[in-house]
């Protein structure tokens, strides 16, 4: 029998590329909750159309194996733990148990609500309980959890004091301070994890991506933004903070492939770090866009809009060695796609 998947908050940047992802590999089912409160509707990404619907769901492709089902996760999670048959019973599928569970779903925003709204990212935290709460319940085959670099104690990531942040440098007996309540909840998170791995035996896997980019990012992220701007030859070129703030830049392709294979590999919760290992500052970034339009403006720094740590960037020595995993796609040749896209945009 085919499997059935499920992945939360499926119609957000991650989420997206990985259901579409799953639904090119696979001939399996895949189920994709998600509220839209930032993500965007299937029919708008979906490589495969719409058969029917029935209440909140909405099945798309042949056999529908695409299930969109619009609401907030976290009511799906209490049908789920009220009467453990709401798929089945509610919407007519057919399944056992689910396979893969991906949990995307989640108050992300960028750097804008991450400072400015810190108590509604705070909601996370609920999001993940009842998550794991769950998970623990309906034993899965296997779970992932992204974690993100923001779990990071922000004291290794100053302008004085920055180093390529490693696994190790999370540690449950001897806690650093994350990012803002975005960071605490991944945090929390990761510890759920472990919880569900230790006492549950369930199937975890933890990622902490770095900054992932990609050509159909939301604009509210700076690498699109970025590109857009340059698309539009800007001049001066406004650049939040001085520009010389610095981040790990990885494709969403490459975190895919990372994070799938870590999947065959990881059970017990242990997180690792998706990035390219390198640090790139913004102003690179804006040199990277504004060389492809083929001009070189004057930089306008905004001294007042928020930035976040200095210099945020990781060591990928222990997923080298561990799941023998490189990054594919150089800086360059991901910008390019991007700003081929804004480009496209632009018509
Ligand atoms: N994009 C990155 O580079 C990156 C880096 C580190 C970690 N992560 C993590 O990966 C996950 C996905 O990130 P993203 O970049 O795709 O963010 P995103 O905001 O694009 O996607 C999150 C999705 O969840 C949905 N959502 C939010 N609350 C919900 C709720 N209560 N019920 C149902 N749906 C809900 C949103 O509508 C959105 O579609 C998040 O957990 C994020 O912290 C992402």
């Amino acid at each position: 029998m085919r499997k059935t998947h499920l992945v939360s908050g499926g119609c957000g940047f991650v989420g997206r590329n990985m259901v579409n992802r799953l639904f090119k590999n696979t001939e399996d089912r895949i189920i994709f909750v998600d509220d839209l409160s930032v993500g965007t509707d299937p029919s708008t990404w979906l490589d495969a159309p719409l058969q029917r619907e029935d209440k909140n769901a909405s099945f798309y492709g042949e056999g529908e194996r695409l299930v969109f089902i619009k609401e907030d996760f976290r009511n799906t999670l209490h049908s789920l733990n009220n009467n453990k048959n709401h798929f089945q019973e509610t919407y007519g599928m057919d399944f056992e148990k689910f396979a893969d569970v991906f949990h995307f779903a989640a108050i992300v925003g960028g750097r804008a609500k991450i400072d400015g709204d810190p108590m509604m990212v705070a909601l996370d935290l609920s999001i993940d309980a009842e998550f794991f709460y769950w998970v623990c319940r309906h034993k899965p085959a296997r779970v992932l959890y992204p974690s993100s670099s923001a779990a990071y104690p922000v004291d290794l990531q100053t302008d004085t004091n920055a180093i390529a942040l490693s696994e190790s440098d999370i540690d449950f007996t001897r806690m650093g301070q994350p990012d803002m309540t975005y960071g605490w909840s991944k945090l929390t998170g990761e510890y759920l994890a472990h919880i569900a791995a230790k006492y549950y035996d369930i199937s975890v896997t933890c990622i902490r991506p770095f900054s992932g980019y990609g050509e159909d990012q939301d604009l509210t992220y700076p690498v699109p933004a970025i590109a857009a701007r340059a698309a539009n030859k800007e001049e001066p070129f406004e650049v939040w903070g001085s520009g010389h703030q610095g981040r790990d830049f990885v494709h969403i392709d490459d975190v895919l492939d990372c994070t799938l294979l870590a999947m065959d590999k990881i059970s017990d919760g242990t997180a690792i770090n998706i990035g390219q290992g390198r640090l790139t500052s913004f102003l690179e970034i804006i040199d990277i866009f504004t060389d492809l339009a083929g001009y070189k403006p004057t930089i306008k720094p905004l001294l007042d809009k928020p930035v976040g740590v200095h210099s945020r960037y990781c060591n990928m020595d222990y997923v080298k060695e561990t799941l023998g995993w490189e990054p594919k796609i150089s800086i360059r040749e991901g910008m390019r796609r991007v700003y081929e896209k804004a480009v496209e945009n632009n018509k």
